[in-house]
């Protein structure tokens, strides 16, 4: 690029915002200290590229003109990443993974290949040399003779081999690595991230390959940084959990051909992934009875219904503030219904700490945990165990009322098959869908109205 003249500018790490100068916060996304410096080649477009569909021709046509047949799925032999794919991944998709590094991206990555016979995968691999791929394959097991292994970091390259070779699908590990010549700044900078998402998209849109691409994430929670890739991309599937624990949450944050919000869940095990279809069995786990500030929730997330464990402390407050923190719930919530429970309740709440804990290292933002939420409070409050085979599923309003929650009748089969034998729900709830479920007679359905109810009949002797 000796021709091309260069000239700096500032992007915002966050948003991918550009700027002639330095500023102390970005004024796209409000972001302080975020703004890095970066050299661009000037007289070149730097944004992501124009992408022809195929099919779709380059002029306007009317709506009704086009072709709006199904797209075509391709099973990866894995249920639970077909699932929150939305049914397979779509022919020429762009799909974003991201996480922490060690959670196990390329694990997964390389195992859906090694476990799809006759499908031809290109691997590219910036991270790890072939000798360690091979060595990670050699754990997984599976067949490995449709999948070809380029280490190589180079995007002009890669998308050279990639047109020549035509694969089934191919993964990229990782778009922090990647670099092309067109763009004068080093790998995992803003603008490389940029065009080597965009290089990606153009060839997948083009030759209908699907793309996987791996992401790591920041501190703060953003895949690859900045926000733009998940604009660029058509999908994106977030790795979380502990990485103390075995469980790894595979997350649907953004899917232009599914729904968002679901979740598969995996256990991370010497050979591989596992998938884990009753999600339930890691959420709540095995005690003896008779504990306090322990309540089982019925919730939701996407559109599976499963059982979580709420644990709660309450306890005299040793300092003048008493304090109150969340891991896995909004903090803000929790004071809500604290103040509800005071309130309506007339529970002395104020001068206590509570802490609040949700099993499994998840984030619940399904109102219906409310119910749990209060009821683990209280039990620990008054050092009252809520028996093991009893769960919950409603939301708490700002009276005190309890107001019902989407698909209550999904919720108390799904804790009736795990064995529960008392759901407490809403007076208001519909439970339309149980009458033709034969499980359902096994579970009695609790319904209260507010908060007094709940505790006169939960707390009755
Ligand atoms: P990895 O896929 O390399 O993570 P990422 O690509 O997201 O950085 O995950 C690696 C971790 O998983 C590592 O700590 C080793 C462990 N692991 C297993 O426990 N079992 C296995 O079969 C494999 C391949 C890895
Ligand atoms: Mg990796």
């Amino acid at each position: 690029m000796a021709t091309a003249k260069t000239k700096t500018v500032w992007f915002c790490k966050e948003c991918g915002n550009e700027s002639a100068k330095w500023m102390g916060r970005c004024p796209a996304c409000g972001e302080w200290n975020t703004m890095v410096e970066e050299t661009v080649a000037t007289g070149k477009k730097n944004g992501p590229a124009a992408v022809s569909v195929p099919g779709s021709g380059h002029k306007p046509m009317p709506l009704s003109h086009i072709d709006s047949s199904v797209e075509n799925r391709m099973s990866l032999n894995n249920g639970e990443v077909d699932r929150i794919l939305g049914g397979g991944l779509v022919e020429g998709s762009l799909v974003l993974i991201g996480g922490e590094p060690g959670i196990g991206k390329s694990t997964l990555s390389l195992q859906i290949p090694l476990h799809c016979p006759n499908l031809r995968t290109l691997y590219v691999t910036g991270e790890e040399s072939a000798k360690q791929v091979k060595l990670r394959a050699a754990r997984i097991g599976g067949d490995d003779s449709g999948c070809m292994i380029y280490s190589e970091t180079l995007m002009e390259n890669i998308i050279a081999e990639a047109r020549a070779m035509m694969p089934d699908l191919m993964v990229v590990d990782s778009v922090q690595t990647m670099f092309s010549q067109n763009v004068e700044s080093s790998p995992g900078s803003v603008t490389q991230i940029k065009e080597t998402a965009a290089m990606l998209l153009r060839f997948a849109k083009e030759t209908g390959v699907p793309v996987i691409l791996i992401g790591h994430i920041t501190k703060e929670g953003s895949i690859a940084g900045p926000k733009i890739l998940e604009h660029i991309v058509d999908v994106v599937l977030q790795f979380e959990g502990e990485n103390r624990g075995t469980y790894r949450l595979l997350r649907s944050i953004k899917n232009r051909f599914g729904s968002t919000s679901e979740l598969a869940v995996f256990e991370m095990t010497g050979k591989g992934l596992r998938e884990v279809s009753n999600p339930s069995e890691m959420l709540i786990p095995m005690h003896e009875e008779g504990l306090s500030g322990v309540a089982v929730s019925a919730m939701l997330d996407g559109t599976r219904p499963f059982l979580i464990e709420v644990q709660s402390l309450v306890s005299s407050a040793a300092y003048g503030t008493p304090q109150r923190s969340a891991t896995g719930f909004d903090v803000r919530r929790l004071n809500m219904l604290l103040a509800v429970l005071e309130k309506r309740a007339g529970f002395k709440l104020s001068v206590k700490d509570v802490f609040l804990n949700m099993a499994g290292g998840l984030k619940v933002n399904d109102p219906a945990c409310d119910l749990a939420v209060i009821s683990a409070v209280l039990s620990s409050n008054f050092d009252f165990a809520i028996p093991s085979d009893v769960c919950f599923a409603g939301e708490i309003g700002l009276s005190g009322e309890i107001r019902p929650v989407a698909q209550t009748d999904r919720r108390v089969i799904e804790a009736a098959r795990l064995g529960f034998k008392r759901i407490f729900v809403s007076s208001f709830s519909s439970l339309e869908g149980l009458e033709n479920e034969g499980r359902a007679s096994a579970i009695e359905v609790v319904k209260v109205a507010d908060v007094p109810a709940l505790c006169r009949t939960l707390f009755k002797n």
